[in-house]
């Protein structure tokens, strides 16, 4: 039984999603002046998706970690697939209801509902009412997408639907995931998560899981997923061990009030990343990851073009995924938050007048903080500081999702055209930023950056980004 209800695209699209070409030489955006896209999105009632199976009735406690105030939010995460002939005749939204519900015979507390508990902990009440499926049919087909997909997406919401009262409580599916057809055959796989249960990398073991099983080809996860929030819960006697300035409350002086934010998404292609590079000297060159290069860059761009203060502090703070730095290979495959994001601080001023080299010290010895110890002590301080949020003023969050591999997840149709965060920004903090593997038009592999600013500073931001890189050629 499907009940369709039909919303008609009235949303006006924001000329702000569709500049007029800039003076772009280094093929940083690429597109540019494409006429709105107007479509209908179909949409049948959501329902509850539960297990497939009998799962335990119990209640789970979160970690300390996962029970910071920044994860109260939820996360959305888009994959674009291709119509393929192979799969002529098979309904990705059968095949992807059914998976799901498989596997969340293995990740049932996720079909739970989250529920406060003592002392401002989390708990989840593993009672198997099933996460939010939503099936849908858009009149428009992959290609009128454009050359190369990339946030912001038209008619997001319309894409990833957020039922009244599924957002801001406890109490609501954990996962609300939309599947919509294409006419030409391809579809999207849409799915928002709320972050105090599963991180990014959780989520992807969980969809990759949920993929094995569309495509036949797995029956149960190829590793046992793993719960263990007691090894991220803080110690007894708690013990802070690291100068945490992520997590420093700042009071907001004035300038760092923005509104109005706009998302735009940069391609960094080998030209672009060679050219960044080149303002490094050699040994730092050789010894610097790209998403160092990049984040530095980005950070140093953003930071003049919001003009700050100069004695004012602004802060980079870099996800870094822990489960590797853990002596214990039960982290390993382990779907909460496991991650710090240690802040590198610097004045406005000075960050802004530097040589990138500057930049990229910073982040790169913020990066190498995260250690075990390091998240110990982040719970520990979670646990004896009323879970503070991490520092919202003058700052930004990065997330590299290169390597995580949203991109290659197959449901049967091949791997996605575009794979990963949906948009910049998380929740009501909107300077997130995140670096999906991308291609250009050329078809040459580089990095996407979501970046998301205040509209009347993003081409500031765009005219630095671009500057920086003509001047490559002259100075240093
Ligand atoms: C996510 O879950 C937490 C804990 O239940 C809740 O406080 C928060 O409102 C949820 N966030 C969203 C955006 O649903
Ligand atoms: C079609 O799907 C198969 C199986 O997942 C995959 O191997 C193949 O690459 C896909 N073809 C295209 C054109 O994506």
């Amino acid at each position: 039984m499907q009940h369709y209800t039909h919303s008609l695209l009235t949303l006006r699209f924001s000329t702000l999603f569709f500049h007029a070409p800039m003076a772009f030489s280094h093929d940083l955006e690429v597109e540019s002046s494409s006429p709105p896209l107007v479509f209908d999105v179909r949409r049948s009632e959501p329902e509850l998706v539960a297990p497939a199976k009998p799962t335990p009735r119990e209640n789970k406690l979160l970690s300390d970690i996962d029970t910071q105030a920044g994860l109260r939010i939820q996360i959305p995460i888009i994959q674009f697939y291709r119509n393929n002939q192979s799969m002529a005749g098979k309904d990705p939204v059968k095949a992807i209801r059914h998976a799901l519900a498989e596997t969340l015979v293995f990740y049932y507390p996720l079909a739970g509902r989250i529920k406060d508990g003592p002392d401002g902990s989390l708990v989840v009440d593993c009672n198997e009412e099933g996460v939010m499926f939503i099936e849908a049919d858009a009149d428009i087909t992959l290609q009128q997408f454009g050359h190369t997909i990339k946030p912001p997406f038209p008619n997001f919401e319309e894409l990833l639907y957020q039922p009244p009262g599924s957002e801001a409580v406890t109490n609501t599916p954990i996962f609300i995931i939309q599947v919509t057809r294409l006419k030409c055959g391809g579809f999207i796989l849409a799915l928002r998560f709320n972050h105090t249960i599963v991180d990014g990398v959780g989520v992807f073991q969980f969809a990759t899981t949920m993929a094995g099983i569309a495509r036949g080809v797995l029956q149960e996860p190829p590793f046992e997923p793993l719960w263990h929030r007691d090894l991220l819960r803080a110690r007894d006697p708690p013990r802070v061990t690291f100068n945490h300035r992520e997590y420093e409350q700042l009071t907001d002086s004035g300038d760092a009030v923005q509104q109005n934010f706009e998302q735009r998404s940069f391609f960094f292609g080998p030209a672009e990343t060679a050219a960044i590079r080149a303002l490094l000297p050699r040994d730092l060159d050789q010894h610097a990851t790209t998403f160092e290069v990049l984040t530095s860059y980005v950070w140093r761009c953003r930071t003049r073009a919001l003009q700050f203060n100069p004695k004012e502090d602004v802060r980079m703070m870099c996800i870094v995924d822990a489960r590797g730095k853990f002596t214990s290979a039960l982290l390993t495959n382990y779907y909460g938050s496991c991650f710090g994001f240690p802040a590198s601080v610097a004045a406005a001023g000075e960050l802004s007048s530097e040589p990138l080299e500057y930049a990229v010290r910073l982040i790169q010895k913020a990066r190498s903080e995260v250690s075990e110890e390091y998240v110990h002590s982040v719970a520990d301080l979670m646990a004896t500081s009323g879970r503070p949020l991490f520092t919202v003023v003058r700052s930004c969050l990065v997330l590299d999702t290169t390597d995580i591999g949203f991109r290659d997840l197959d449901l049967g149709w091949g791997k996605a055209v575009y794979g990963g965060m949906a948009v910049a920004g998380a929740g009501t903090f909107p300077a997130v930023n995140f670096h999906v593997p991308s291609q250009n038009a050329k078809g040459e592999e580089g990095i996407m950056v979501l970046v998301s600013l205040p509209s009347q500073v993003m081409k500031i931001f765009a005219k630095e980004l671009d500057d920086n890189l003509v001047k490559t050629n002259t100075t240093i």
